[in-house]
């Protein structure tokens, strides 16, 4: 951990307001996500101000309608310092003004998206939206009220639409290599999770239960919320105790959300119980509890169902995006990865279907991007067959589209942000 620590400077003291906020003031503020902070790149203009407490103080650090990328710059640097006690902040009462302007940005980079690639599912992106304006709420705001309302109502919105959806998680997939900033780890889980759990019980699960399933996907980390900030961003590989922390957000994440529940939240226990599992490994290699095999036919020790599909969707997610240490990896790539530690890791009860539906979307997928490419496809004479006999009309794009195998052996299917096993990141194939 870096011994740097952030400290205001005169010259802030002279230009900035700076004042005191002891634990009460604080309420005041909401913390703003690493994630959302990106997206001010984006923004016009705003009209509110961003703050950063430092310890027991606080600074105007960008008022209303002065938003430069030169001060975004100097807010970004000091909140990645070494410094639990240094966050990004907006006032409670501009929460409304800085969820719209987030939003308009979010909209215009799907929009963009969508013209740039027309082969990705608009439903999706737009379900998986509202999956991340959750996911980023709860991050942002903890549990209350409001964001569990938010995120029942994504994931109920997700899984009445997209349940016969076989472009989504193919969608998924690609967006994040076309634009990375949208991806959002706990709704992709979430997304994923849900998807996974209606065909491995080929849709005989409830639409509540996969729901539920959803719900799971997506508070699945809640316990990095109690991570100290230095650790959780460090840009490079864990020290073993660093490692040993970071292992704690599965039962941090459990209490808390058990907490939550007991007061009142509306979220199923099942939610709290695969926050607590989802690191658990099928054959008994994963933490806390070091549990194995299936709850079904072991209930002492045994791993929820949920849990072991949340951990399927976490692993792959993690693989997809974009590390210090990793670059973000082709789905090809991610499953190739994943099928390497399959046995090992995962349910394969789970897991064949996963990787069955992740094929079958991939393949749809490049269906539809070749056809919008301009492929074209003829009726032969005689059997009525469709039979695709010119493809690539635009070979730039194919070119640009075709899964990178770049640095393919610098992958690690143990993301340092979902990760179980070694703190030194076990390179895989390599
Ligand atoms: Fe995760
Ligand atoms: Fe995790």
């Amino acid at each position: 951990m870096s011994s740097k620590k952030f400290i205001i400077k005169e010259s802030t003291r002279q230009r900035c307001k700076v004042f005191r906020v002891d634990s009460i003031d604080r309420r005041h503020f909401m913390p703003i996500s690493m994630e959302l902070f990106h997206f001010l790149y984006e923004a016009p203009t705003i009209d509110f101000s961003i703050f950063i407490r430092v310890d027991q103080e606080m600074v105007e650090y960008i008022k209303a309608s002065e938003l430069s990328k030169e001060l975004l710059k100097h807010i970004w640097l000091a909140s990645i310092k070494d410094d639990s006690e240094v966050e990004i902040c907006v006032q409670s009462s501009d929460h409304a003004k800085f969820t719209r302007v987030i939003d308009s940005v979010r909209d215009q980079k799907i929009k963009r998206l969508v013209e740039r690639e027309p082969a990705l599912d608009s439903k999706t992106l737009f379900s998986f939206v509202n999956l991340s304006a959750a996911s980023q709420m709860v991050l942002r705001g903890g549990i209350n009220q409001e964001a569990t309302r938010k995120v029942a109502a994504a994931a109920s919105f997700m899984v009445s639409n997209l349940m016969d959806n076989n472009y989504s998680i193919a969608t998924l997939s690609r967006m994040i290599q076309i634009d990375p900033s949208l991806y959002d780890h706990s709704a992709a889980v979430a997304m994923f999770s849900g998807i996974m759990g209606n065909a491995s019980y080929q849709g005989k699960l409830s639409q509540k239960n996969v729901e539920a399933l959803t719900q799971c996907g997506l508070y699945h980390d809640a316990g990095k919320a109690c991570i100290p900030h230095a650790v959780l961003n460090k840009p490079g590989s864990f020290t073993p105790e660093e490692f040993e922390i970071m292992k704690t957000h599965a039962i941090l994440g459990y209490k808390f959300l058990t907490k939550s529940i007991d007061e009142g939240a509306s979220i199923e226990r099942i939610v709290a119980e695969v926050a607590l599992q989802h690191h658990e490994r099928f054959t008994g290699k994963g933490y806390p509890h070091g549990k194995k095999g299936r709850l079904e036919e072991d209930p002492e020790n045994g791993i929820h169902p949920f849990a072991r599909i949340v951990a399927i969707a976490d692993s792959y997610s993690a693989l997809l995006m974009e590390r210090v240490y990793k670059p973000a990896l082709p789905a090809e790539e991610a499953l190739r990865l994943l099928e390497a530690n399959a046995v090992e890791h995962f349910d394969p009860l789970f897991f064949k279907p996963f990787v069955a539906a992740l094929k079958k979307s991939l393949n749809l997928y490049e269906e539809k991007k070749g056809s919008l490419n301009g492929n074209i496809y003829v009726v032969e004479k005689g059997d009525n067959v469709a039979k695709k006999i010119m493809a690539k009309k635009n070979t730039k794009s194919q070119k640009e589209e075709t899964p990178s195998q770049k640095n393919p052996h610098d992958a690690h299917v143990h993301d340092k942000n979902c990760d179980h096993e070694t703190p030194s990141h076990k390179k895989l194939g390599a």
